[in-house]
């Protein structure tokens, strides 16, 4: 009697977990053998870019075995061309993949892809580069994930006043107590570039400090068009510059090569970039840049990932937190300088 009890209670917890389990997999979510997702790229070669498609890549070779279905993950490279993204989004399309990743590289010019997207109802996750408003509202199934950047130029503006505060008589070349500033602003219109530019300096007049902008120019992003533009500047300001901002991690290396190589016509100023890519970690350690702002690569690939995997099995993103108006992941940034430099670059 007692053993066919037990029985009875092995059978009623078979037939129960089975029900649970059946249960996950039905609902709203499709089951499917293979998920695949495209992924295009403004630029390749663009080093944070490349950070995140490595991110991505590693996350998924990493989860591949948590799920019951094969993970395809295609990347592609628009090489800085409309023309080149549109087609790929259109074979995307066309092979119809269940979730389609778009590092835009015209920000203003979604509405075509979201359009093309949403008649073959194929989810659309955008991420650094992001769309207009009017854009992001023209389908439910249009997704962002990016950085805080108001939080990054925050954050740079904080290590440019600790350090102009703890060493005045040092960066304060012409003793007139006012910040002499260059600025190297990213690609023009790109939200980070233009939220950057403008709040690390409101910021720094928030806590009191006042400023004088000798320069600021674009260089998109890109170390070689920044060095060439801080060694025009060196030639025309020479010592009178106390800080440079820059909107990104590469240029700011680009405008360190240009000073160690006029070093005849100036002296080190405040310097600081935002991203945390290695190169910039090993420049701050080497006492060279100031500082810099870490967006968190990797936090923005699991973000992708996880939206990209959920839509593409038609769920709705119940699991993911933070969610803005349930279409935005923003995710926040860390400041790094001499003093924490070594945690970061193990
Ligand atoms: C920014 C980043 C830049 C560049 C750009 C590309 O967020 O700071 O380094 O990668 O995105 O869109
Ligand atoms: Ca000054």
């Amino acid at each position: 009697m007692i053993k066919g009890k037990k029985i009875l209670n092995i059978l009623s917890l078979i037939i129960i977990s089975t029900l649970i389990v059946g249960c996950g997999n039905s609902g709203s979510l499709k089951s499917k053998k293979e998920i695949r997702i495209g992924v295009t790229l403004y630029r390749e070669d663009d080093v944070f870019i490349s950070t995140i498609s490595d991110n991505l890549e590693e996350i998924v070779k990493e989860n591949e075995s948590n799920y019951d279905f094969k993970i395809f993950l295609e990347f592609v490279d628009a090489k800085g061309s409309t023309l080149n993204q549109g087609n790929q989004i259109d074979k995307f399309i066309n092979q119809d993949y269940d979730a389609i990743c778009v590092n835009l590289v015209d920000r203003t010019a979604a509405a075509t892809i979201i359009d093309k997207a949403k008649s073959a109802d194929i989810p659309l996750i955008f991420f650094n580069r992001e769309p207009v408003e009017e854009d992001m509202n023209r389908w439910n199934k249009v997704y962002y994930v990016g950085a805080q950047a108001e939080q990054s130029a925050r954050l740079q503006a904080d290590i440019v006043s600790e350090q102009w505060i703890s060493n005045k008589e040092l960066y304060d070349k012409n003793k007139d107590g006012i910040i002499q500033y260059v600025m190297l602003e990213g690609e023009p219109g790109h939200q980070d570039a233009l939220i950057r530019t403008e709040y690390c300096i409101k910021s720094l007049n928030e806590k009191g400090i006042q400023l004088e902008k000798l320069a600021d120019d674009s260089a998109n992003w890109q170390s070689d068009q920044a060095n060439s533009k801080m060694t025009q500047w060196i030639k025309e300001f020479g010592n009178n510059i106390e800080v440079v901002f820059s909107n990104n991690d590469v240029m700011a290396l680009g405008a360190m090569y240009a000073i160690n190589s006029n070093s005849d016509l100036i002296k080190k100023p405040i310097v600081v970039g935002i991203d945390g890519i290695k190169e910039s970690m090993e420049s701050i350690k080497a006492g060279e840049m100031t500082g810099t702002v870490i967006s968190d690569a990797n936090a923005q690939a699991e973000a992708i990932f996880d939206i990209a995997i959920d839509v593409a099995q038609g769920g709705s993103l119940e699991n993911i937190g933070d969610m803005e108006n349930g279409k935005y992941k923003k995710l926040p940034h860390t400041k790094v300088t001499i003093d924490n430099v070594d945690e970061y670059l193990k």
